[in-house]
C-alpha cells in the first residue's frame, strides 16, 4: 500500500537506545538509564487517591472538549502562583500531554508548506510533527555562547509563520530570561511569525525561576504537560493557553481530533496540583543528582555541557571523543552498562558529536552512573595510551 510522503518521519532514536538497554536487561546485565527522559516517581499519591475515588463515584466518560472546567481553573490559578500571571481560566485548554498540545497548535496556525522555526538542538518530535502535517521546520542552529538558545538574530530575514522554543530546553536544559525571551516574541511577531512556547519543563529550574512568555506577551501560544514537574508521563494529560480570539478555533480541532484529553487524567491532574509537598521532594531529588552530574560527568572527561538551568538532562559536546554518537552511546552501553541518548535526535546536522545524559533516576543510580562512566572513560584513555 502507498504511504503519503508527510508519513515518511525519523525515527526517535532514543527508542532504539531504550530498545539496546532492554535486550541487555534481559540478557542479565544490569543498567544504568541516563537515556529516558521521564521522571522515575510515579504521579502524586493525592492524585491516584482522587481517581480511586472518582472511579467509586461514577462513570468517566468524555468530557468537554476544552477539559473540565476545575482544572482549567486550577491551571489559571498555578499561573498567579508561579508567575503572578492573572490568567482567564477560559484561556486553557486541556491537551492530550504536550504532544497533543503541538498538533492543535500546529492545525490551529499553520497552512501546508509555512516555514516554522526550531532551535537546534531542540525536542526531536517538533520537526517531525510538523513534517507530518505538511509544514516545514527551520532548524536554527544554535551557539554554546547563547546557551544553545535561538536569539532574536537567527530569525532575520527566515520568512517563518511560526517559531517555537523550549525554556527550559531538551535536551540541554537551559532557559531563556525575559530579555532573550522578550527579543524572539518582538523579531517573530516583527516578521508576522507566530510566537509558540513549550514550557514543558517549568517548576523543574534550579537557580532561577523560568519566564512564562505570558509574562510577555498574550499573543502567544504556550504548552505546558503534567509529564515532567507532574510526574505524569504515562496519564497523556498537557495543557495549552491560547490568545482568547484563539479558543474556539482550537476547541473546534479539539473536538474533532480528540473529542477530549482521558477524563480520568485530568482528574487525576487537578489532584496532582495540590501535591507540592511530594513534587517538591522529586524536586529536590533532581536538585541532588544535578549537583552529582555537573560534579562527575567534567570528572569522568566529559569536561564540555552546557549550563543546565532546569529540566533533568546535561548535553555534553563530545567532539574530542567521537565523531560518531551512535556508536559512541552503543560503546558506553556495552562497556559501562549506562545508558544515554546520542545527539542525532535532537540536532541532526551536529549532534553525530554529542550526548544527553538524563538524570531523572534515583540519586543512587546516578551515583552508580557516574562511577561506570569514570572507570569506562579512564580504561579507554589507558587503551588509546598505549596505542
Ligand atoms: C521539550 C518537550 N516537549 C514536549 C514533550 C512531550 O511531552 P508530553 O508527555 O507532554 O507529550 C517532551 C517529552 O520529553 C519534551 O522534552
Amino acid at each position: 500500500m502507498r504511504n503519503s510522503t508527510r508519513s515518511g518521519v525519523d525515527p526517535f532514536i532514543v527508542m532504539d537506545v531504550m530498545e539496546a538497554a532492554c535486550k541487555a536487561e534481559e540478557a542479565g546485565r544490569h543498567i544504568i538509564h541516563m537515556e529516558v527522559g521521564q521522571p522515575g516517581t510515579g504521579a502524586p499519591k493525592g492524585a491516584t487517591e482522587a481517581l480511586a475515588k472518582a472511579m467509586e463515584q461514577g462513570p468517566l466518560g468524555y468530557t468537554v472538549a476544552l477539559g473540565l472546567p476545575a482544572l482549567r481553573q486550577r491551571i489559571a490559578r498555578l499561573y498567579g502562583d508561579w508567575y503572578d500571571v492573572d490568567l482567564n481560566p477560559d484561556r486553557v485548554v486541556i491537551t492530550p500531554g504536550s504532544s497533543g498540545g503541538f498538533l492543535l497548535t500546529f492545525t490551529a496556525l499553520f497552512d501546508s508548506g509555512d516555514r516554522v522555526g526550531i532551535g537546534a538542538p531542540g525536542y526531536p518530535s517538533y520537526r517531525q510533527i510538523l513534517k507530518a502535517l505538511g509544514l516545514v521546520p527551520v532548524d536554527l542552529p544554535t551557539a554554546p555562547e547563547n546557551r544553545l538558545q535561538p536569539v532574536a538574530e537567527d530569525i532575520q530575514g527566515m520568512d517563518l509563520k511560526g517559531l517555537m522554543v523550549a525554556s527550559p530546553a531538551n535536551p540541554t536544559g537551559t532557559m531563556l530570561d525575559h530579555a532573550s525571551m522578550g527579543a524572539l516574541i518582538d523579531a517573530a511577531q516583527g516578521q508576522g511569525a507566530s510566537f509558540i512556547s513549550d514550557e514543558i519543563y517549568h517548576g523543574l529550574e534550579y537557580e532561577a525561576k523560568a519566564v512564562t512568555a505570558l509574562e510577555l506577551t498574550d499573543e502567544c501560544y504556550v504548552i505546558n504537560s503534567f509529564s515532567k514537574y507532574f510526574s505524569m508521563t504515562g496519564w497523556r494529560v498537557g495543557w495549552m493557553v491560547v490568545p482568547e480570539d484563539q479558543v474556539r478555533v482550537v476547541e473546534r480541532i479539539a473536538q474533532n481530533m480528540f473529542i477530549c484529553a482521558p477524563h480520568a487524567s485530568q482528574v487525576a491532574a487537578l489532584a496532582a496540583m495540590d501535591c507540592e509537598d511530594e513534587l517538591q521532594a522529586n524536586l529536590d531529588v533532581y536538585r541532588r543528582n544535578r549537583a552529582l552530574m555537573l560534579d562527575g560527568l567534567p570528572k569522568a572527561g566529559f569536561a564540555n555541557i552546557a549550563p543546565p538551568d532546569g529540566a533533568f538532562y546535561v548535553y555534553a559536546d563530545v567532539s574530542d571523543l567521537t565523531n560518531d554518537s551512535r556508536a559512541f552511546a552503543a560503546e558506553i552501553l556495552e562497556k559501562a552498562g549506562v545508558a544515554v541518548t546520542p545527539g542525532l535526535d535532537f540536532d541532526p546536522q551536529r549532534g553525530h558529536t554529542t550526548l544527553r545524559f538524563s538524570y531523572a533516576r534515583a540519586t543512587a543510580d546516578i551515583e552508580e552512573g557516574l562511577e561506570r562512566l569514570r572507570l569506562f572513560m579512564a580504561q579507554r584513555d589507558a587503551i588509546s595510551e598505549k596505542a
